[in-house]
């Protein structure tokens, strides 16, 4: 276990602040982690449990004790002739996860490769891209609650996925810390490719194989994405608006080429890159946070920006989108006040 007082978060967010956490806290197995829920001292202080922050935009330096986990481990935990059950820690690195099931030959979660973040925080926001959600794989989650510290096994139909959110999510849920996540991937090829260009890419490998789309997927997103390492960036900071076919319908007429996504309900997913593109954000800077010029869904710390100037930058966008199309947009980025 390792305890850290005043401690520097810019490696914990991926938007790279200069916040610091004033108690830092970090576990490495469950018994370790039930330690700390026991505490007194954690009880009484309010605690925020991050994965590698790549969904946090810190507001100010936080009052309070950043959680952290450091579990880790991958193995095989049941088997049939077609799958293979991993059961992950949730301190995993999410893409360290993709590369080993690419490298085994076992298919389900290539579409996901090189999202930043940890595997426990990738089940809670339902990370998805290219067609596939981590939902589509997820078997179990194990996870504790902090007030009973008791242990619990959630299926994957009682984690309540949707898009980009679950029941861990949801704050009246807060009380739940997931350790372990298991994903069930099939031992015989099973791709994804109705994504965007995916097909048009893919047919020009022949035989096409599982590295080549964990390759191609890696490829477009470094074309389309900053990485967070050079620069800091949460990736989306919107999530994609759904609305009413009305309203989309009645976009269509002044916006013909708008682009679509049919949901159930009655309802369109409209891209918000798009929409933020349309308003002429895209690729504009405002001191030290930017909009970035090859996908406008993403802000970018240029430097020194911090949580407040992006946020201000947020809200901008959202009004600008509001006024022309009277869509709201809503953040994915968690913003963490201290
Ligand atoms: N578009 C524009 N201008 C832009 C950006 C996008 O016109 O500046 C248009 C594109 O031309 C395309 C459409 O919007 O027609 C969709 O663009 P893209 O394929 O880049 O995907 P996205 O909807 O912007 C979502 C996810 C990404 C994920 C990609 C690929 C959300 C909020 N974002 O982005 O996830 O990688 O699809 O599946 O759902 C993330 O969550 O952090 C993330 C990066």
């Amino acid at each position: 276990m390792r305890i850290e007082e005043n401690y520097s978060l810019r490696g914990y967010n991926t938007f790279r602040l200069a916040v610091k956490g004033r108690w830092f806290m970090e576990y490495e197995s469950e018994e370790e982690l039930v330690r700390i829920l026991r505490d007194e001292f954690f009880q009484e202080t309010r605690s925020l449990h991050i994965g590698s922050g790549s969904n946090l935009l810190f507001l100010n330096d936080f009052n309070g004790i950043i959680l952290h986990s450091a579990i880790k481990g991958i193995t095989v935990v049941g088997e049939t002739d077609d799958s293979v059950v991993l059961r992950v820690g949730a301190g995993e690195v999410w893409d360290d996860v993709v590369d080993y099931a690419v490298s085994r030959g076992w298919s389900g979660i290539e579409n996901l490769s090189l999202i930043p973040g940890e595997s426990g925080a990738a089940a809670v926001q339902n990370i998805g891209a290219y067609g596939v959600e981590i939902k589509d794989v997820i078997e179990t989650v194990e996870a504790y609650n902090r007030l009973t510290f008791e242990k619990q096994a959630f299926s994957n139909a009682s984690c309540g996925y949707r898009y980009r959110s679950s029941f861990f999510k949801d704050e009246r849920n807060d009380p739940y810390v997931i350790t372990y996540i298991h994903l069930r991937l099939s031992k015989t090829p099973r791709y994804t490719l109705h994504y965007g260009n995916l097909k048009a890419l893919a047919a020009a490998c022949s035989p096409l194989t599982l590295p080549d789309i964990r390759r191609i997927i890696i490829d477009i997103r470094r074309q389309k994405l900053p990485d967070p390492a050079q620069t800091g960036n949460a990736g989306s900071f919107f999530t994609n608006p759904i609305v009413p076919s009305a309203h989309y319908e009645a976009l269509k007429k002044t916006y013909p080429a708008i682009p679509s996504y049919p949901m159930d309900g009655d309802r369109v997913k409209i891209p918000a890159g798009w929409l933020i593109e349309q308003c002429g954000l895209k690729g504009k800077t405002y001191g030290q946070v930017g909009i970035y010029d090859k996908q406008a869904l993403v802000l970018v710390n240029l430097g020194e920006a911090t949580g407040d100037e992006i946020a201000l930058v947020a809200e901008r966008i959202r009004t600008a989108v509001a006024e022309r199309f009277g869509i709201k947009l809503m953040p994915e980025v968690h913003y963490v006040e201290s």
